[in-house]
């Protein structure tokens, strides 16, 4: 080596070691970080209801009207007034169930006002949701039909905050009744014969909240009260879910299961991911820094032991797991995007959004035995989104891209997971680096979900199966340039899935490099 090579060798090393010494101690890690994944396959657990995949699809902003709803006269193309490209995106998706017409709208709803010829049907104010002139152009009939479309399964909530028990059963009678009543008439005079079948039926939303700011003791009085006067034909009995709690609030996970004898079926639970501790700190869905991408995971894997906890009041007072708890309000919610109408929380949605889906649904599959549904917030424009429109452009978000990776979990068996895994850090946060969850699927293969939650670093896993022998690995990886990589109209297609060729097999285990910032679902055969 030359004197001047030399000495440039040693300028170089001199400034890598500093550059190391001076690094921020948020982005010092070993360059190969080891997490070690035993999959059960030996101990399989509870079946992963395909009502997990569920979807929340509410009269706010433009999640009906705009993005379901345009209309049979619309310039769209649409089959009866329901968009075409939305209808065949989301059953690509295999919809399970939808959820509608609120959350909060719910509350507000009055069925009768939905049905009928359009032009006479009543124009209300949505008070909830911008205040803005609602049609009732979208209502019972338009709902089935949209259903209908994507072969999704029915959920609907009946109004308590501004209802009565009386419009709870003449809806569920117009829905679901076979015989000859004026009811049913009048459904068959709005050109639906035979009834209609439905699945789930809440009664009341965030009674908390929005939906009447009640107890939970005042609630479960109510609960009883409705529940009473569901005489729907045996068969045709919907599973029935009481308005439970949110975040730490375990007193009405409490309260319900304690003094509801009858007729509870489920208990349903929100959980929004935001920046902060507190509700009201929001931060944008895109242009963030590594610190509210940390925030943000770390807020949103709190899921975990709120579902614990609830879960172990419910088995004490329901050991044979009767009755469900179903999160049938989740995602990200941030500030709204700039320009938009604030009251229709309208939000891009980002590899970050991605990988905080991904994250939940592996928590969801752990506590399978009692999580059997959820809905996320929400299908299309509102929140977190699978479905982005505008006039008739549509894209399918990132959040989209990890449900349908997701599709084989939809009725596959649970299996236990055990994870070693380091840390990943910014700042003063510290979070696992990877998630993971498995399953055996329907043709026998164990699928297994991986999460790099690092947005920085790859993560190197080692998967050992107990009770069966890996032969072949295939997969699907979606990941991004950046922690806010996003799909827009002109450049849809910036993140999606690909083919996976990071897992390998070698002497009967099976070891993984995640990219940064991705979510990977393997196939083994
Ligand atoms: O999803 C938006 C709103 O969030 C719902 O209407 C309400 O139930 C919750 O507070």
């Amino acid at each position: 080596m030359t004197e001047s090579k030399t000495l440039r060798a040693t300028a170089i090393l001199s400034a890598a070691f500093l550059a190391v010494l001076c690094a921020p101690a948020a982005s010092a890690k070993p360059s190969v970080s080891a997490t070690a994944v035993t999959i059960h396959a030996d101990r399989p657990g509870a079946t992963i209801n395909k009502n997990v995949y569920g979807q929340f699809s509410e009269h706010l902003g433009a999640g009906i009207y705009g993005g379901i709803w345009v209309g049979e006269d619309s310039t769209i193309p649409n089959t009866r007034g329901i968009r075409n490209d939305v209808v065949a995106a989301l059953k690509d998706l295999h919809v399970p169930v939808v959820r509608w017409p609120g959350g909060c709208f719910g509350d507000e709803y009055h069925w009768r006002e939905g049905i009928g010829p359009r032009a006479q049907r009543a124009v209300r104010i949505n008070h909830n949701w911008g205040g803005v002139p609602e049609d009732n152009a979208f209502g019972t009939h338009e709902y089935f039909d949209f259903l209908d479309q994507i072969g999704a399964d029915a959920y609907v909530s009946a109004n308590v905050g501004t209802g009565s028990p009386a419009e709870m059963v003449d809806w569920l009678e117009y829905m679901t009744s076979d015989q000859d009543t004026t009811l049913t008439r009048l459904r068959k005079a709005n050109g639906r014969d035979k009834p209609w079948k439905l699945s789930m039926l809440a009664i009341g939303n965030e009674t908390w909240g929005c939906g009447g700011n009640m107890t939970p003791q005042y609630y479960s009085d109510v609960f009883k009260q409705y529940a009473t006067f569901i005489r729907t034909k045996p068969e045709a009995r919907p599973i029935v879910i009481a308005s439970g709690g949110w975040e730490n609030h375990t007193e009405w996970t409490k309260t319900l299961m304690s003094s509801v004898k009858n007729g509870m079926d489920a208990i349903s639970f929100h959980y929004y991911t935001v920046k902060g501790i507190r509700w009201e700190d929001k931060g944008p869905a895109v242009g963030f820094g590594e610190d509210e991408w940390i925030s943000h995971i770390a807020n949103t894997l709190k899921m975990d032991g709120y579902l614990k906890e609830n879960i172990a009041i419910m088995n004490k007072l329901d050991p044979k797991k009767k009755v469900g708890f179903y999160v049938d309000e989740w995602g990200t919610w941030y500030k709204p995007d700039p320009g938009s109408n604030p009251g229709f929380l309208v939000q891009q949605n980002s590899m970050r959004d991605a990988v905080i889906a991904a994250a939940n649904f592996n928590i969801f599959h752990k506590y399978a035995d009692r999580v059997r549904m959820t809905s996320i917030a929400q299908t299309i424009n509102v929140l977190q989104a699978m479905i982005l429109t505008d006039g008739p452009k549509m894209v399918l978000t990132p959040t989209y891209h990890v449900f349908h990776m997701l599709i084989p979990f939809q009725g596959a068996t649970s299996l236990p997971v055990d994870l070693k895994t380091p840390k990943y850090t910014f700042g003063k946060t510290s979070v696992p680096e990877v998630s993971v969850s498995a399953a055996r699927i329907a043709n026998g293969d164990i699928d297994v979900a991986l999460v790099n939650l690092d947005p920085k670093h790859a993560a190197h896993v080692s998967v050992a199966i107990a009770g069966a022998k890996p032969g072949e690995v295939s997969g699907t990886i979606l990941t991004g340039e950046t922690m806010d990589a996003h799909n827009t109209f002109d450049a849809p297609d910036a993140v999606h899935p690909v083919a996976f060729d990071g897992a390998k097999i070698a002497n009967g285990r099976l070891t993984v490099t995640l990219p940064a910032k991705s979510v990977v679902v393997l196939d083994v055969k």
